[in-house]
């Protein structure tokens, strides 16, 4: 474990009480293969929720599905949160991280970033980040998730194929952003939003999101069946968080899974 830059320290500092149980434990570390894993290890030797795993860079990042997560020094945010959730919240906590995200990136930057299902962030058509949610229950231990979301903050330090379909905050803002702010305020954002879960409050983080989702609700989209392509108009989501998919036959609910436009 390293000490806190400043450019880290301070905003978090700065975020206070707005980040709730986030980051009162707060590990920052230069290269780690994985934060999920780290903090995963954390949570099994008993961290308590809200400890916080971030790092400069990932050797070993990886996304949904087994993808990779291209996680270069000083080019991205790479974090990781240990969460204990209560049943009732777990339905919706990957909506919710990812709006929280964008919520973020929003009160830090000024930019509008866009929700796509089931937690994925982007500014127009290209993806500026992406949750991973890891769930276990080791042991004789108590159950936890860990919530990692990656955020691309430099272009430049992206691979070329990756650059070509995802966008960064320098993209977007033709400057560097204050990465610490960006980290504070999807803490800050994460904190409201789990604890409007945990308040019962889902239908205010499924209302919030709709509003970001807005290149989503209302067009085709398509997805893998088995041995086959699927095809309807996404209509909107349910109280669990389950996309619903207008179909010729009747609406169907993909609970999980990628969908793509058409
Ligand atoms: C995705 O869009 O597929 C999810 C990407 C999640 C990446 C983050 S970076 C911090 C944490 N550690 C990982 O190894 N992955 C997540």
């Amino acid at each position: 474990m390293f000490p806190l830059p400043d450019e880290i320290a301070e905003p978090l500092a700065r975020a206070g009480t707005r980040l709730g149980p986030f980051a009162r434990e707060f590990h920052w570390f230069a290269d780690v293969p994985s934060t999920n894993d780290v903090a995963g290890r954390m949570a099994e030797r008993g961290a308590a929720e809200g400890c916080v795993v971030a790092a400069d860079a990932q050797s070993a990042g990886r996304g949904r599905h087994g993808r990779e997560w291209i996680s270069p020094a000083g080019a991205g945010l790479y974090v990781s949160a240990v969460l204990r959730p209560a049943a009732h919240v777990i339905p919706l906590l990957t909506i919710a991280a990812g709006l929280a995200v964008a919520e973020g990136v929003s009160a830090a930057t000024g930019l509008e970033p866009r929700v796509k299902w089931p937690n994925d962030v982007y500014i127009g058509e290209r993806k500026l980040a992406g949750i991973l949610a890891e769930g276990a229950v080791p042991a004789g231990g108590v159950p936890h998730v860990i919530l990692g979301f990656g955020i691309n903050v430099l272009r430049a330090a992206l691979p070329p194929d990756v650059a070509a379909r995802a966008t960064s905050l320098d993209t977007e803002l033709g400057r560097a952003p204050d990465r610490g702010l960006v980290l504070g305020e999807c803490l800050a954002a994460l904190a409201t939003r789990y604890a409007d879960l945990q308040r019962g409050e889902g239908a205010r983080v499924v209302g919030a999101w709709r509003a970001r989702a807005t290149f989503l609700l209302g067009h085709v989209v398509e997805w893998d069946g088995v041995g086959t392509t699927l095809r309807g108009v996404a209509e909107d989501i349910d109280a669990e968080g389950a996309l619903l998919v207008r179909m010729p036959a009747g609406v169907v609910r993909i609970i999980s899974g990628d969908v793509r436009w058409i």
